[in-house]
């Protein structure tokens, strides 16, 4: 449904704190409410949203499925997700409910590409194993075979996903790092002057790479795809990185192959149950885990805010949102 304009100010409910540059446009566009608390919504709160307001701007902490977007008549006409992935929104059933869905890409590539690379150097070179030590009040000093890593430079990274994340962090891995890339994309993409082959199975990547860097959307098509048939194909100095979503993986093969030594390490931003994480994996060392930091720089997450508000500004004024999904 195309936007029309409201007579009044369209009301706007944003459901977590966002950084105050965009909170203050939001208050100078729209009649806002905030989530003070900063608290995710519980599903009542999520349903009141989506009853009160002519839009939304939701994040990942937000399960807009079918029954929130469908089972009433929502005053909600658009919602603008603050972020680039939006498998938390049942897009499908917000197309059956006229809801327009937009979400915020390109501006949290380069944050996210950073992410990666410095996870694949945690990992490489056992940083988190480093900082438990010192922290620990263990540490004796230096000494020739302490806490020996991996040398990336010129190792192979294998990408699952070439979209415009993969693709940064391939740049940064061949330029900084005189990666040999390769990657799997089941989709045609466009690498520019990119220097990457293609593989053209995602076991072939697997069996190649050194580092496997996943970048692909959480879809049914991706849920577990690595699970424990994929992580027996890697080799077991093989690092296993992702910055995408945490269904591509199943945490507790990824756990068990950790534990027997099947790969060598792994560097996770994203869980199956956030912010629950796989007890098994709290427990090893050979794991660095982060709390879902991919795109959070004051940068990208004010790019990402202004990018939400973009999206309804247009809207609102009867334009097509330029980041519309459904
Ligand atoms: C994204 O943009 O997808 C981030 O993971 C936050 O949702």
């Amino acid at each position: 449904m195309a936007g029309t304009p409201p007579s009044r100010r369209p009301r706007v409910v944003v459901t977590r704190r966002l950084p105050d540059p965009v909170e203050r446009r939001a208050r100078e566009l729209f009649e806002v409410s905030c989530n003070a608390s900063d608290e995710p919504f519980s599903v009542v709160q999520l349903h009141a949203a989506l009853d009160s307001a002519d839009g939304l701007i939701a994040t990942v902490t937000d399960r807009l499925d079918r029954s929130a977007l469908t089972s009433a008549p929502r005053r909600a006409v658009i919602v603008a997700n603050f972020g680039v992935g939006f498998n938390h929104i049942d897009v499908a059933a917000a197309a059956d409910a006229g809801i327009v869905v937009t979400n915020t890409p390109g501006v949290l590539t380069d944050d996210t590409a950073d992410l990666a690379i410095g996870l694949m150097l945690m990992v490489a070179r056992r940083a988190g194993e480093g900082e438990r030590l010192l922290r620990s009040g263990t540490w004796t000093g230096w000494r020739p075979t302490q806490l020996l890593g991996t040398r990336v430079t010129g190792a192979t990274l294998g990408i699952v996903g070439m979209g415009r994340i993969g693709q940064a962090v391939a740049r940064r891995a061949r330029s900084g790092f005189g990666m040999r890339v390769v990657y799997y994309q089941p989709n045609p993409v466009d690498l520019g002057d990119l220097d990457a082959g293609e593989c053209a199975s995602l076991t072939e990547l697997l069996e190649c790479s050194d580092v496997v860097s996943l970048h692909c959307p959480a879809t049914p098509a991706t849920r577990h795809l690595i699970d424990a048939d994929a992580l027996a194909h890697m080799g077991d100095g093989a690092i296993l990185i992702n910055t995408s979503r945490g269904d591509v993986v199943d945490e507790a093969a990824l756990a068990a192959a950790l534990a027997a030594g099947r790969i060598r390490g792994a560097g996770l931003d994203v869980y199956e149950d956030e912010p629950q994480v796989h007890p098994a994996l709290c427990a090893l060392e050979n794991v660095v885990l982060l709390p879902h930091l991919g795109s959070a720089t004051d940068a990208g997450r004010t790019a990402m805010g202004m990018c939400a508000i973009d999206n309804l500004v247009a809207f609102f004024a009867g334009e097509e949102p330029p980041n519309r999904i459904v």
